[in-house]
């Protein structure tokens, strides 16, 4: 099947630009999260009239939605080339949510390590360093490193509990060679833990990874719910993550016998209509081929980031050209705020793309490439929250809806304010959150800063 041609819910939505016209939305922010895909809409609407209580319900509708939340459960966990014999799918928010369960479930020892990366979002750090010390891979200029800089920290002693590793940058699309650093993690004894929340959109999912996680926002199910996939075994033992009723076979004043996972891991009543849509967009996406959605990234891939290349005065974060990534391109317009560009493509053209840090502060770090002193400063800035001159760039991302069109529509308008020597009307910048807005028209509510505010996993 091809994916030309498919349209997300509220695509084509027109909005008002500066210069009085309305203009379609182009939304370029997809990395950050998608729109819903009709399918999975339709799906959403035709199950909620028999929206009941799940697992915790003899009636007809109750039974109708246990089997509804089985069966997404199923169709996440073969869109993941898993089966249920083996492996749990278990629902969660999003990844952040469900990184932390597995950081949780590992029950590892504050002395212990787990090897992670500076390419990493703040999802797949933060919830480490609560729980265990934590070993880096480091990156090189263009945000990339080897499956031979992973053998050389595995080697390091102590062995690391557990490797966890992105399966596709968020800020530069760059994709680390996952099947062979699983490979290599395997030949230590090591387990991999794999954050698939930018790969799961687009790009089959590692077969031989131990851990997946990703989210429904990303993958056009943007109904608030996530997975941890991982080997039914190892969730057997131990205490589940949350404590409640549902996780439950026995619960006495002072005793409580688990049950058998994955309801051991979903204490209280869960997200069904979340899971249904995660479900759908699974299937769907697996009904379209992920060859064929590969292929239109890869189309978009080029001219996204070829034609921002080409754009003098503009800095392309990342690895070279040549290099496969996913359709993340990341920028710096010379001598212009990021926040400014963001402002500008959307308040003079209608493109919506994000700008700041992408939640993965140690990684931008490297990818701009400050200085100590810059590095301090924004330490200094950060602490104090000052956010006028954080540093950062601008994320342009592309979905399984975008057209080359759209993306014309981008390059030329990023080249119109590459160009530019002053912006056709004044901008205001908040102090507070660092973002800008045009001068002239009061601040819409809707305007929270993108670089302020750090979007869930
Ligand atoms: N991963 C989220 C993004 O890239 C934070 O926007």
């Amino acid at each position: 099947m091809s994916v030309r041609g498919i349209r997300l819910v509220g695509d084509g939505l027109l909005v008002p630009c500066l210069d009085g016209n309305e203009r379609p939305y182009v939304n370029l922010d997809a990395a950050a999260s998608t729109g819903a895909l009709p399918e999975v809409a339709t799906a959403v609407e035709e199950f909620l009239p028999w929206y009941s209580s799940v697992h915790r319900g003899t009636g007809f509708k109750s039974q109708r939605s246990t089997a509804a939340h089985e069966s997404a459960r199923e169709a996440i966990l073969d869109f993941a080339g898993r089966s249920s014999t083996d492996d749990i799918a278990i629902l969660c928010r999003n990844t952040t949510e469900a990184i932390n369960h597995l950081a949780y479930r590992m029950r590892l020892d504050p002395e212990d390590t787990v090897l992670t990366t500076v390419v990493e979002h703040h999802a797949n750090l933060l919830p480490w360093g609560r729980v265990a010390r934590r070993r880096f891979i480091e990156c090189d200029a263009a945000g990339t490193f080897t499956a031979a800089e992973v053998r050389a920290a595995l080697e390091i002693s102590p062995r690391p509990k557990l490797l966890a590793i992105t399966g596709a940058s968020n800020v530069s699309g760059w994709l680390p060679e996952i099947e062979e650093i699983i490979s290599i993690a395997h030949q230590f004894g090591v387990p991999v833990l794999v954050d698939a929340a930018q790969l799961a959109p687009h790009r089959s999912l590692p077969r031989s990874a131990d851990f997946l996680v990703f989210s429904g926002h990303k993958m056009y199910a943007p109904y608030g719910a996530g997975v941890l996939i991982g080997p039914r075994e190892f969730f057997r033992e131990g205490d589940p993550f949350l404590a409640g009723g549902g996780a439950v076979e026995l619960v006495d004043l002072d005793e409580v016998v688990w049950n058998e996972p994955p309801d051991r891991e979903e204490a209280g009543s869960p997200n069904v209509v979340g899971a249904v849509a995660l479900g759908a967009a699974a299937r769907f996406l697996q009904s379209i081929g992920m060859g064929a959605i590969r292929a239109h990234d890869d189309e978009l891939a080029a001219q996204l980031r070829g034609g921002i290349a080409e754009i003098p005065g503009l800095r392309l974060l990342g690895p070279a050209l040549a290099t496969d990534t996913l359709p993340v391109a990341t920028f710096v317009v010379e001598g212009m705020p990021h926040a400014l560009v963001a402002a500008r493509l959307s308040a003079e053209f209608g493109i919506g793309v994000r700008n700041g840090c992408f939640c993965a502060h140690p990684y931008l770090v490297r990818l701009l490439g400050l200085s100590d002193a810059a590095v301090e400063r924004f330490r200094h800035d950060a602490r104090n929250h000052l956010r006028a001159n954080l540093p950062g760039a601008v994320r342009a991302s592309t979905g399984i809806s975008t057209t080359p069109d759209e993306v014309e529509t981008f390059l030329r308008s990023l080249r119109t304010i590459a160009h530019s020597t002053s912006t056709p009307i004044a901008y205001k910048m908040d102090p507070i959150t660092g973002e800008y807005w045009p001068a002239e028209l009061d601040r819409p509510d809707a305007a929270i800063s993108a670089n302020s505010v750090c979007s869930a996993n």
